[in-house]
């Protein structure tokens, strides 16, 4: 069951409004003498961001280091809120929900994969895997066998008992990406999920994420920093200095 009130299709599935993210140094932390007064520095990242993303999308964002693209990623993933504007998610608005609500929002709707993997170190693929289902109250029995399941899907299937450190940076992405599908989300938020791996394993994760939006019609947000990375979505969103400079879709 999902958290969310799934409202009328043709609702978009991410609809930001004029976002805006102000972040709020300590001046001695911030180390720039630039202090206001009053102890602290605000640096402004995000500047009155509009989108909307719809169902089934497969979206790049594009941009330089530092221009707001993770910013905007843990905003849209729920992991950190707007200084300002609106961020409604399959028709909610996501500053109306408790701090248990958000929490079941990013465990059953929202799949993140990360350039580090983000794994538990000590525990097997398979565990790692099957935790959110754990925490989702699913029994251990089920969550493992829809973790083994998942692993397969994404070619893992004969590694379920090995550390990550026993696993190449392809073979833990796919751990990731099977741990982002446990709960069936309808989108997928990915913060450069290639950008520790070469060109040929960095091709074929990009293969399992269209795989999953064009057969399984799930939600694709991905940040990457190369052209043909980006190549494989079908629309381009490029960030500078926090500001949305470009917004098309991607030519097949
Ligand atoms: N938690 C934070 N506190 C203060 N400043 C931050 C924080 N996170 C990011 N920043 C700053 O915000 C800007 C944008 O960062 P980020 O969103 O990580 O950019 P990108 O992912 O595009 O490289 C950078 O200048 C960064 O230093
Ligand atoms: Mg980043």
């Amino acid at each position: 069951m999902t958290p969310l009130q799934n409202t009328a299709s043709g609702e978009p599935l991410i609809k930001v409004e004029s976002l805006c993210k102000i972040y709020s140094l300590d001046s001695g932390a911030a180390g720039n003498g630039n202090g206001n007064g009053n102890g602290t520095v605000n640096s402004q990242v995000l500047f009155d961001v509009s989108l909307s993303i719809h169902r089934g999308e497969f979206v790049a964002i594009m941009g330089h280091s530092g221009s707001g693209k993770s910013t905007l990623m843990n905003i849209l993933g729920c992991l950190d809120t707007p200084t300002s504007g609106h961020y409604w998610l399959d028709g909610n608005d996501i500053a109306s929900l408790s701090d248990d609500e958000l929490a079941r929002v990013r465990n059953r709707n929202i799949g993140f994969v990360f350039q580090g993997f983000n794994l538990l170190k000590r525990m097997t693929a398979l565990d790692n895997v099957a935790t959110p289902l754990l925490y989702a109250g699913v029994n251990r029995s089920d969550s493992r066998k829809r973790a083994q399941a998942l692993l397969h899907q994404t070619g893992l299937g004969k590694f379920a008992a090995y550390q990550p450190n026993q696993l190449s940076g392809g073979q833990q992405q796919r751990v990731a990406i099977s741990r982002a599908l446990v709960n069936n989300p309808q989108l997928i938020l990915a913060d450069e999920p290639t950008g520790n791996l070469d060109t040929q394993t960095s091709r074929e994760i990009m293969e399992i994420f269209q795989q999953l939006n064009r057969e399984h019609g799930i939600t694709i947000v991905l940040v990457t920093h190369e052209d043909d990375i980006a190549a494989c979505t079908r629309r381009l969103i490029r960030l500078q200095d926090g500001r949305v400079v470009h917004d098309a879709e991607v030519p097949a």
